[in-house]
């Protein structure tokens, strides 16, 4: 009857452990997932930045959460190109401001001082655009998610279509038919947040 007693009370016990830890998970993934919604919804494009270099970590951080994107058929077509140095950046921003025909004063980039470039391998994959495209969206959400303020910078195609864009990628050695799919610059948002703008009606059509 002891025994019986005794192995009674060491299953409840287990049973409260497991039932406690599932909640405490359950609780932890809520938490989570309403932290993802809200990084997801109050993103905005910045276009205003101050000089100060986010931590090397951060920007390592999000570069990693930008490798995580989905891509077809896991082809990993992406790749991205972190620039911190000021030479660089500025070389890519008077490239950039060129495609549209603005001279040097003119900073596309706004004054960040990170470039994220994302350009993606047509030879590897057929979906290298989406592949490219998920790989900003995740920069531009992870940027959010820890704290800087980020924008999509077009016309990377046409930058490292340049020679210079060319001689860029070749000192990294990187080689293959790597075509420029977008910008994420980063940094400290200077002055007040943006708001969103309103969604445009029948934005989601339901088949229910
Ligand atoms: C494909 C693409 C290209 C963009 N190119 C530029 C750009 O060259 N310059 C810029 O200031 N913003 C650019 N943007 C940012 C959009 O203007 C911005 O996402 C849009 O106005 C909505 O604002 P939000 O991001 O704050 O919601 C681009 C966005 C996308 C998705």
């Amino acid at each position: 009857m002891k025994k019986i007693i005794y192995n009674l009370l060491i299953i409840t016990a287990l049973a409260l452990v497991v039932t406690s830890c599932c909640g405490e998970h359950e609780s932890q993934n809520v938490e989570k997932m309403n932290t993802t919604m809200e990084d997801l919804m109050t993103r905005r494009s910045i276009r205003s930045y101050t000089d100060e270099m986010p931590p090397m970590e951060v920007i390592e951080e999000i570069c990693k959460a930008g490798t995580y994107a989905p891509t077809g058929m896991n082809k990993q077509s992406p790749i991205i190109i972190a620039v911190t140095n000021r030479e660089v950046r500025d070389k890519l921003s008077r490239l950039n401001a060129a495609v549209f025909g603005k001279d040097n004063d003119m900073d596309p980039f706004y004054g960040a001082p990170v470039v994220l470039v994302v350009l993606a391998d047509r030879a590897t994959s057929y979906t290298w655009l989406e592949d490219g495209s998920l790989v900003m969206g995740n920069l531009l959400n992870a940027a959010h998610a820890k704290g800087l303020g980020s924008c999509w910078i077009h016309r990377a195609k046409e930058v490292f279509e340049t020679e210079e864009g060319k001689a860029i990628l070749a000192d990294l050695g990187i080689e293959g038919d790597y075509v420029g799919v977008g910008n994420c610059i980063l940094g400290y948002v200077k002055g007040d947040y943006p708001q969103a703008r309103p969604r445009k009606e029948n934005y989601v059509y339901w088949i229910k």
